[in-house]
C-alpha cells in the first residue's frame, strides 16, 4: 500500500491507495460502482441473478416497515447454491474445504466430496424426522462436519441454530429452549491448545430440563477427540454409525426466498440473548454479493476466515458467501498459539493462502507476540486482507499491513453485525483508498446515516448513531418467535430508521468511523456481552445482592468486562471469593464472558429513585475522572468506590 501523506494533517487523514497491479487485476473495475448502488431496488435486483432460483421472483423488495421481504416468489435453496451448481463445470474436483485439526491433522473436501457428504447427512436427519422448518441446534468445533450438519439442514429446510462451542451448558440449554429444537449436533469434544473440552458432557447437562418439553429428539455426536461420552439409548446416535449406507442423493428442497434459513442468538442490552432471524433468498444474495467484492475473489484464492462458525461471521462469510461463490475455504479448528505464536502464519505458508479475514483483537494479541514470528514464515501469498469485530486502531492496522501484508495488500476494514448479516461499511479494494482505522464508506446498495437522537443526519465531522435508512437484502427479519422485540430493539430507538446500536462519526471525506456500542453491550474481542447477562450470572451466585457491569478499554481484547458486586447482608469476604464468582460466570454463560475483574462494595452508586449509574462505574474502571454526580443519592459511595479501588485490585 503507498501512503499519501499530507503534510500538518492528523495521522487519522493518511489515505492508503492500493497498489496498482492489485488495482489492474481488481475484479471491480469500475470507479463509480458506488453510484451504482444509488438505485437500490434495480441494483439488488441485478444481484439476485448471480444465484440459481428454482422460480424467479415476482418483486425484489416488500417494505412493510419495519418488516421486509425481499425476492418475493423467488425460490431456491442455499445448499443447492452452495454446492449442486459448482459440481457441472471444472469446479466438480476443486477442493471447496481445506481443514487443517489443531494437532496437525488434515482433510480436503472437493465440492463433490462435500455434495456428498451434505445429501448424505441430509438423508440421516430425514430419516430421524427432521422437516422443513423444525430446528436443529449444532454445539460443535471448528471441523468439516459442522459446515456439513449446516448445509444439510439448509438443503432440506430446516432451519440450523449454530451454538458457539464456547458456551456453557447453561446458555446451551437456553438456545435450545428458545428455539424448540429437535435434534442436536455435536461432537464428544473439541481441542483447545492439546486439551479436550468435553462438548457432549455439556449437552447431557443441557438436556434434561428441555426433556421436560420434549422438544430434543435426537443427538447425533461427531468422534473428535475420542474421549468417553455417554450415549443415550433411543436418543443418541454416532455420526460415523449413522451415515453408513445412506444414499447421496437428496434433491434440495425449493424454499421461499422467505423461509428461515437460520437463528443465531447475539446478545442485546436487555434479557436473554435475541434469536436472530435470516431468511435465504436475501441473505444469500447479500452475502454472495459482498464475500465476491470486497474480497475481490478469484478462481484460484485460498480463502481464509478464522472467526469460528458460531459466530455470524463464520455463518457469512466461512460458509454460505464463499461456497456460493465456488471459492476454496481455509478451515482451522484450533488456537493461534498451539504449539508455536507461529501457527497462523505457518498455515499461510503451507497452504499458500491468498485472503486472510480476521479480528483486530488478533492482531494486537500478534503484535504483542512480535514480529519475528510472521517474519520467519514466507507470506508473499497473500493479496488481500480483512479485518471484522470491532473498530481497529491505526497501530494494529500498520502493524498487520506491514508485517502481515508486507504493504502489498489492500486492508479491508469490514463494519457489520450479526443482524445486518452481510457486510454493510467496507472499502471496495482496488478502488476506494483507505484510511487506517477507518471503515471507509457504505458497499454500493447501502444506505447507512449518522443521526442525532431526533433522528436527523449530522454533517461531516460531527458524530452520532449508527443508523441505516433504508432495507438492505441481508438483514434480520424479526427477532425469533418475538415481533414486538424487534420493532422496539431495533427500530423504535429512533423513529423510521434500523438502529445498530453503535456510535460513530463521518470525517470531511465522508468516511466513517466507527466508535463503538452506545447500548450495554460490550464488545470483548469482537464478542458480544450483554451487561445484563453478567449481571444475571453473578446475582444467581448465593451470596450475591446486586451486581453491575461496565466494559473497560482493554490493550489486547478492545475491552473487558468490569463488575461491581455486592454481597448479601453480612456475607463475609474471604479468600478466593473473587475467583468463585468469576467460575460462576463462566458456569453460566462461558468463559468469553469472564469478568476480568470484580470489584466488592457495599453499595452501588444510584440515584434518588434507585437507578444504578454505570456511566459512573464506568469512568472508575477507566481510571478517569468521575462525571457529574449531583443525581447520585449518596455521594460517598462514589468516593468510597475511588478511593478504594485499586487497594482491592
Ligand atoms: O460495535 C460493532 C462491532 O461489532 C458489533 C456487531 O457485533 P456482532 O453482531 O457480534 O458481529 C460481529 C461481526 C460482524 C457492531 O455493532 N463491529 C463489527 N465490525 C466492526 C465493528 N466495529 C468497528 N469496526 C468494525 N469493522
Amino acid at each position: 500500500m503507498t501512503e499519501k501523506h499530507n503534510e500538518g494533517l492528523l495521522e487519522e487523514k493518511r489515505f492508503f491507495f492500493p497498489p496498482t497491479e492489485f488495482s489492474a487485476k481488481a475484479i471491480i473495475q469500475n470507479p463509480n460502482i458506488h453510484e451504482l448502488g444509488a438505485d437500490r431496488a434495480t441494483f439488488w435486483n441485478e444481484q439476485g441473478r448471480r444465484l440459481d432460483w428454482f422460480k424467479p421472483w415476482n418483486t425484489v423488495l416488500e417494505w412493510n416497515p419495519p418488516f421486509a421481504k425481499w425476492y418475493v416468489g423467488g425460490k431456491l435453496n442455499a445448499a443447492y447454491n452452495c454446492l449442486d451448481r459448482h459440481l457441472a463445470g471444472p469446479r466438480r474436483n476443486k477442493a471447496a474445504l481445506i481443514f487443517e485439526g489443531e494437532l496437525g491433522d488434515r482433510r480436503v473436501l472437493t465440492y463433490q466430496d462435500l455434495y456428498r457428504e451434505v445429501s448424505q447427512f441430509a438423508n440421516v436427519l430425514k430419516s430421524l424426522d427432521v422437516e422443513k422448518g423444525d430446528r436443529v441446534t449444532i454445539y460443535m468445533p471448528l471441523i468439516p462436519e459442522t459446515v456439513i450438519a449446516m448445509l444439510a439442514c439448509a438443503r432440506i429446510g430446516a432451519v440450523h441454530c449454530v451454538v458457539f462451542g464456547g458456551f456453557s451448558a447453561e446458555a446451551l440449554k437456553d438456545r435450545i429452549q428458545n428455539s424448540l429444537s429437535k435434534v442436536v449436533v455435536t461432537t464428544d469434544g473439541s481441542y483447545r491448545r492439546g486439551n479436550s473440552i468435553p462438548l457432549k458432557a455439556n449437552v447431557d447437562l443441557a438436556l434434561p430440563v428441555t426433556c421436560i418439553n420434549n422438544c430434543v429428539e435426537s443427538v447425533i455426536v461427531v468422534k473428535r477427540t475420542g474421549q468417553p461420552v455417554d450415549m443415550l439409548e433411543g436418543r443418541d446416535v454416532w455420526y460415523h454409525e449413522v451415515m453408513k449406507n445412506v444414499s447421496i442423493v437428496c434433491p434440495a428442497e425449493p424454499m421461499d426466498a422467505e423461509d428461515m434459513l437460520f437463528i443465531l442468538y447475539t446478545s442485546g442490552t436487555t434479557g436473554k440473548p435475541k434469536g436472530v432471524v435470516h431468511t435465504v433468498g436475501g441473505y444469500m444474495v447479500g452475502v454472495s454479493t459482498t464475500h465476491e467484492w470486497v474480497f475481490d475473489l478469484k478462481e484460484e484464492d485460498v480463502y481464509w476466515c478464522t472467526a469460528d462458525v458460531g459466530w455470524i461471521t463464520g455463518h457469512s462469510y466461512l460458509v454460505y458467501g464463499p461456497l456460493s461463490n465456488g471459492a476454496t475455504i481455509l478451515m482451522y479448528e484450533g488456537a493461534p498459539d498451539f504449539p508455536e505464536k507461529d501457527r497462523y502464519w505457518k498455515i499461510i505458508e503451507d497452504y499458500r493462502v491468498t485472503i486472510l479475514y480476521t479480528a483486530p483483537t488478533a492482531i494486537r494479541t500478534f503484535m504483542k507476540w512480535g514480529e519475528s514470528y510472521p517474519l520467519g514464515r514466507d507470506l508473499s501469498s497473500l493479496r488481500l486482507l480483512g479485518s471484522v469485530g470491532e473498530p481497529i486502531n491505526p497501530e494494529a492496522w500498520m502493524w498487520y499491513n506491514k508485517f502481515i501484508g508486507g504493504e502489498h495488500c489492500p486492508i479491508v476494514d469490514t463494519w457489520w453485525q450479526t443482524e445486518t448479516g452481510m457486510i454493510m461499511m467496507t472499502p471496495v479494494p482496488g478502488i476506494t483508498p483507505l484510511k487506517p482505522g477507518s471503515c471507509t464508506i457504505p458497499f454500493p446498495g447501502v444506505h447507512i446515516e449518522i443521526v442525532d437522537h431526533a433522528g436527523n443526519p449530522v454533517p461531516k465531522g460531527e458524530g452520532g448513531y449508527l443508523v441505516v435508512r433504508e432495507p438492505w437484502p441481508a438483514m434480520l427479519k424479526t427477532v425469533y418467535g418475538d415481533d414486538k422485540r424487534y420493532q422496539d430493539t431495533y427500530w423504535s430507538e429512533i423513529a423510521d430508521v434500523y438502529f445498530t446500536g453503535d456510535e460513530a462519526k463521518w470525517d470531511e471525506d465522508g468516511y466513517f468511523w466507527v466508535v463503538g456500542r452506545v447500548d450495554d453491550v460490550i464488545n470483548v474481542s469482537g464478542h458480544r456481552i450483554g451487561t445484563a447477562e453478567v449481571e444475571g450470572a453473578l446475582v444467581d451466585h448465593l451470596l450475591v445482592a446486586e451486581a453491575a457491569c461496565v466494559g473497560r478499554t482493554h490493550e489486547v481484547k478492545g475491552q473487558a468486562v468490569f463488575a461491581f458486586v455486592s454481597l448479601k447482608e453480612g456475607i463475609e469476604i474471604y479468600d478466593g471469593l473473587i475467583a468463585e464468582l468469576k467460575a460462576h460466570v463462566v458456569q453460566k454463560i462461558g468463559a468469553l464472558a469472564r469478568p476480568d475483574d470484580i470489584f466488592l462494595t457495599a453499595e452501588l452508586p444510584k440515584t434518588r429513585s434507585g437507578k444504578i449509574m454505570r456511566r459512573l462505574l464506568k469512568d472508575i474502571a477507566e481510571g478517569r475522572t468521575i462525571g457529574d454526580t449531583t443525581t447520585l443519592a449518596d455521594a460517598e459511595v462514589i468516593n468510597f468506590l475511588k478511593k478504594n479501588i485499586d487497594a482491592q485490585k
